[in-house]
């Protein structure tokens, strides 16, 4: 029995978020430059979302490029943006024949004109695609995101619009670049780090984690489906008693 088939169809993660780490160790390890990792990693974008079409994950999320990476060498900056401009010209089409609809959040006003370009393009185009919601977190920081939020609150209570008592969970949420959609599910992060680096740090208050040792440009839809096969076997208790569940 493949793993995809020991996959309960009725218990599938609605969200799934993945950090995609190690691009750069990988290139290392086999003596070529980062940017080959990168250029690989495109590979494993493609057998993940492939995987999370066949498998019906209506929601993808992909951590691509975080505010801090800016903070890289300025050339692999550059490299990691004409990637990502290659790869949405190549990958529409994939998109439109899946159903995918492609979101972007993070910073994006930070993004070269060509590619916020290349994006609205791209989001446009698959607006009405509804299989899979795909969103690339780019230029993204969940510590900017939340501070963002707290702003857009603060603005609207000076003007007299909202009242310091309507601030809930609910009305923050809806200030997140992520309103609309649901919190993860399941975050997976590949390199063998265990750690968040300023990802959806509000979304993944209840959100089960799930770890691999593997690189990158390694991963398979079969891991995947091992990451989804394993978090169907985990008890989500949100604070209760495993007999209340
Ligand atoms: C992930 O791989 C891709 C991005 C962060 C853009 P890395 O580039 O972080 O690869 P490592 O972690 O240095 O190996
Ligand atoms: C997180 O990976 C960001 C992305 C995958 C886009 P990093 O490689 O930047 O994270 P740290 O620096 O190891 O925490
Ligand atoms: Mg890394």
């Amino acid at each position: 029995m493949s793993i995809k088939d020991k996959i309960d169809r009725h218990k599938l993660p609605q969200h799934i978020a993945i950090i995609m780490d190690g691009n750069g160790r990988w290139a290392k390890g086999l003596g070529k430059l980062r940017i080959f990792g990168h250029q690989s990693g495109v590979g494993a974008v493609r057998e993940v979302l492939e995987g999370a079409i066949e498998i019906g994950v209506p929601y993808l999320t992909l951590y691509a490029f975080s505010s801090e990476n800016w903070n890289r060498p300025k050339l692999e900056v550059q490299a990691l943006m004409e990637l990502l401009i290659s790869s949405l010209s190549k990958e529409l089409k994939t998109f439109q024949q899946n159903g995918v609809q492609l979101k972007a959040i993070g910073n994006l006003s930070e993004l070269p004109e060509k590619i916020r370009k290349k994006l609205t393009e791209t989001i446009t185009a698959t607006k009405d695609n509804t299989k899979c919601t795909l969103t690339l977190a780019l230029s993204y920081g969940a510590r900017d995101e939340i501070v963002g939020a707290v702003k857009k609150l603060a603005t609207q209570v000076e003007a007299g619009t909202l009242s310091v008592d309507q601030i809930d969970a609910a009305a923050f949420e809806q200030q997140l670049y992520t309103a609309g959609t649901p919190d993860p599910d399941l975050m997976i992060r590949t390199s063998g780090e265990y750690r968040i680096s300023n990802f959806l740090l509000w979304q993944m208050a209840y959100t089960e984690l799930w770890f691999s040792d593997k690189m990158w440009p390694e991963i398979k839809r079969e891991d995947l489906f091992e990451a989804i096969f394993d978090y169907q076997n985990r008890e989500r208790r949100f604070g209760k008693t495993s007999e209340q569940i």
